[in-house]
């Protein structure tokens, strides 16, 4: 049993918190915030053990380990300054939003022997677990093509989440690049597909609303780019693409679609349905891959996330999912993102007390990040194909 640390009670701590209170694998857990209510407010919400004044403080305490749920630029400098501090590392996405950033976090991780891992939800998306399980089965043939999507319009949640998250200045870091949030796209398409991506073309598209988010005039990041388009070069062969979309007016929810072509067969997941088929026939599969329902979106749990971000808050496992491997305390427990979070939480919990990788380590984190960090820079060179550069696979992970 270990003790956490959470750091960052923002809109997206909480579903985890609650997850790793009900865990038999965790003991005490903490919380810091820069607005100390939304500490207290998450300590009381989930009886959790207590605050601390701040990071330092959480670094300098005899925690085991600590959850990082920071604005998404903020992960890899804080990841490196606690592994650097002896504690365990979960991280939300992304990895980081530099090359340098990823290099440390790995380094970091080499030196010390401890546990980093990525919370990357699509993981554990129904699609990828099926695509994972037919290409694992030989299925598809030779894999030779994907896509992964991460369609996420700004009106659709993005502009209250983006207030919440940056107060006054919110426009300056609501223009986030759509490519340094990369990891749902690439880590569905290689959730399943064991490859990386080697080079990327890119082509990002200009934003045009003039609401002074994307005006690079404001703009934290030096961003005007709010749609992008990637395509990547894998290696063993064959090619991926990503569309990374913040302007699109695409409301089913669907945030991630996942698309797989192989020579003997192929699985396309659209909107509302989901489909198998190999030369025998067409078999639709969206049951198999429908996340049931757990939590009503007016749960007063929710009451901190925008009302049209909660969908994504709410939804429990589905047919797919194998979940046998979880703890029973979950078994009534809320989920989010397509079911996901169960097995993130259980994921960081079983690598911590019995010292295995975690799926998502540092090595496979960038391979699901640094793609995307690369892509931005060729939208920036016109579409250049640029390198990729690989960390390669965990030590000891094949
Ligand atoms: N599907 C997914 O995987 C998914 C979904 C939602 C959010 N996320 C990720 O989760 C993270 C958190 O998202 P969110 O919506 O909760 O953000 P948020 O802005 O609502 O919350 C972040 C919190 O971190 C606090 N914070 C920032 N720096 C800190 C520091 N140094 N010490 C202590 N507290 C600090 C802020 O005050 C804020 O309350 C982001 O990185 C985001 O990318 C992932």
């Amino acid at each position: 049993m270990f003790s956490l640390g959470i750091v960052g009670a923002g809109q997206f701590a909480g579903s985890f918190a609650k997850l790793w209170q009900l865990h038999p694998g965790v003991g005490d857990i903490l919380v810091t915030d820069l607005v100390p209510e939304r500490s207290e407010r998450l300590v009381a919400e989930y009886d959790l053990a207590g605050t601390l004044p701040s990071f330092e403080a959480m670094l300098d305490s005899d925690l085991d380990a600590v959850a990082i749920f920071t604005q998404r630029w903020t992960h890899g400098p804080l990841v490196v300054q606690a592994l650097r501090a002896q504690k365990h590392v979960y991280s939300a996405v992304p990895m980081g939003v530099t090359e340098e950033e990823i290099a440390a976090i790995i380094e970091a991780v080499r030196q010390t022997g401890l546990t980093y891992m990525m919370g990357e939800t699509s993981q554990y998306h129904p699609a990828t677990v099926y695509a994972r399980q037919r290409i694992a089965e030989g299925s598809f043939g030779r894999l030779f093509y994907a896509e992964g999507d991460y369609v996420h319009d700004m009106d659709h949640g993005f502009y209250d989440a983006y207030k919440f998250s940056g107060g006054e200045n919110w426009k300056a870091t609501a223009s986030y690049p759509p490519l340094l949030y990369p990891t749902h796209a690439i880590g569905g398409v290689l959730g399943a597909w064991q490859t990386h991506a080697t080079s990327v073309s890119a082509i990002g598209v200009r934003d045009d609303r003039g609401d002074g988010v994307f005006d690079r005039e404001v703009s934290q990041f030096d961003n005007d780019v709010s749609n992008a388009t990637a395509l990547f070069e894998v290696a063993g062969g064959g090619s991926f693409r990503t569309n990374e979309f913040r302007r699109v007016g695409y409301v089913s929810g669907r945030e991630t679609r996942l698309r797989f072509f192989g020579t003997e067969g192929c699985m396309e997941q659209l909107a509302t349905v989901s489909f198998w088929q190999d030369r025998e026939g067409i078999e639709e599969i969206t049951d198999l891959l429908l996340p049931r329902p757990t939590l009503s979106s007016e749960d007063p749990a929710l009451a901190h996330v925008a009302p049209a971000l909660r969908g994504a808050f709410t939804s429990g496992t589905a047919p797919v999912h194998d979940t046998s491997r979880l703890p029973r305390e979950f078994a009534h427990a809320h989920n989010g993102h397509e079911g996901s979070h169960h097995f993130l939480a259980d994921d960081f919990v079983t690598a911590v007390n019995n010292r295995t990788l975690p799926p998502v380590n540092a090595w496979t984190a960038a391979r699901y990040t640094l793609p995307g960090i690369v892509a931005h820079k060729s939208t920036l060179q016109g579409g250049a194909r640029l390198e990729i550069p690989d960390f390669g696979e965990a030590p000891g992970s094949s």
